[in-house]
């Protein structure tokens, strides 16, 4: 007998990669409590209903400092890894993802490059073994550090090599609070020149605009831009990123608390997706911003309008724009077909 799946089961069941995750933000509020009590690193509050609220995205960004403290060694950063990947891969069909790690962040409490690479290293690879998600790691330079510190920050990721750790970005604010991408073209000159792939968080915020993205595009030369929905406002900008298919790693729900947006049909990433552009879903901050990946395509894209055959579009569109090697892309690719094989037959004729 043929079984017919809804939308909601189709998209919770489709093979999902997620490019644009920051690492500490998959850690449990139960793991983030405890650890902050261990450490007597004080929360903004421990009521696990407030814990999460933040008013924009200079607030979160407290939060999200403080929850670096919270973690001081390898086996600590180990955990927080296992069971964030055991967490997303029962929620939302997860099969490939890539962390934002920040070393500056986790240096302010002592913790070294090494200690920390290799507890999250540690953890990510015994989660693939077991839940069969593969990884890769993009360091993030802050963006309230100077141009100098974060051209250091790229040498001593190119002097302490991993296979895992392919690429560079950039996340935080400014001092000033603006994305600014070309304060770091020195930074992503060297990243590009030692052979990491790059993106950087750009577009997003209130007081950006697409200027930001076209910074990071040509003086930058990144090969991804997280968020990026400005491009938008710039018809010019919007038809060359669809034209040269500069792939967007786009986070629905967070757009809500960063960029202060409803989600709805008019959304800027609604506008983005139904222009052609290159997109993939993640979530940015899974816990921190209380969701999950199969939350962000079964309610959010939903809410933007989008249908099956866009999200599977959107899917394998995060297979393409993975920073893996091309041995391991063309194995996730491979697994996408198959699972969609199976999965696309089920689907229920009128949502299909
Ligand atoms: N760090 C974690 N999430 C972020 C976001 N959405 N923007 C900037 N920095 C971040
Ligand atoms: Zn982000």
């Amino acid at each position: 007998m043929r079984r017919v799946l809804s939308l909601d089961d189709y998209l919770r069941l489709l093979p999902k990669t997620e490019l644009h995750c920051h690492f500490v933000s998959t850690m449990s509020a139960g793991m983030l409590i405890a650890q902050a009590e261990r450490h007597g690193v004080p929360l903004a509050t421990t009521d696990p209903a407030a814990l999460f609220d933040y008013r924009d995205l200079a607030d979160f960004l407290v939060a999200f400092e403080a929850a670096h403290q919270v973690l001081r060694t390898p086996d600590e950063l180990a955990a927080v890894a296992y069971d964030g990947v055991r967490a997303a891969a029962a929620a939302g069909a997860l099969r490939y993802r890539e962390y934002f790690v920040n070393p500056q962040s986790f240096a302010e409490v002592g913790l070294g490059y090494r200690p920390l690479m290799d507890g999250v290293i540690e953890g990510l690879r015994r989660a693939e073994a077991d839940f069969g998600v593969g990884f890769s790691v993009i360091v993030a330079i802050r963006k309230d550090v100077t141009p100098q510190q974060a051209v250091e920050l790229v040498r001593l990721v190119a002097d302490e090599p991993y296979p895992e750790v392919v690429g560079i970005g950039a996340d935080y604010l400014t001092a000033e609070g603006t994305e600014d991408p070309a304060r770091f073209a020195d930074a992503y000159a060297l990243a590009k020149r030692l052979g990491y792939a790059t993106t950087i968080h750009a577009g997003e915020t209130p007081n950006a605009g697409p200027e930001d993205v076209r910074a990071a595009l040509d003086v930058l030369h990144v090969d991804r831009i997280d968020h990026g929905y400005r491009v938008v406002d710039d018809p010019d900008l919007l038809a060359r990123v669809v034209d040269e298919q500069v792939p967007f790693d786009a986070t629905p729900i967070s757009t809500t608390i960063c960029s202060g947006w409803e989600l709805g049909p008019d959304h800027r990433l609604a506008r983005l997706i139904a222009s052609g552009a290159n997109v993939n879903i993640s979530t940015d901050d899974a816990v921190f911003f209380r969701t999950d990946l199969g939350r962000e395509y079964r309610e959010r894209l939903v809410a933007l309008g989008v249908d099956a055959a866009t999200a599977r579009r959107l899917a394998l569109s995060g297979v393409e724009a993975a920073f893996c090697s091309p041995d391991a892309k063309a194995a996730l690719r491979a697994r996408f077909q198959g699972e969609l094989l199976a999965l696309d037959a089920a689907l229920e004729p009128s949502t299909a």
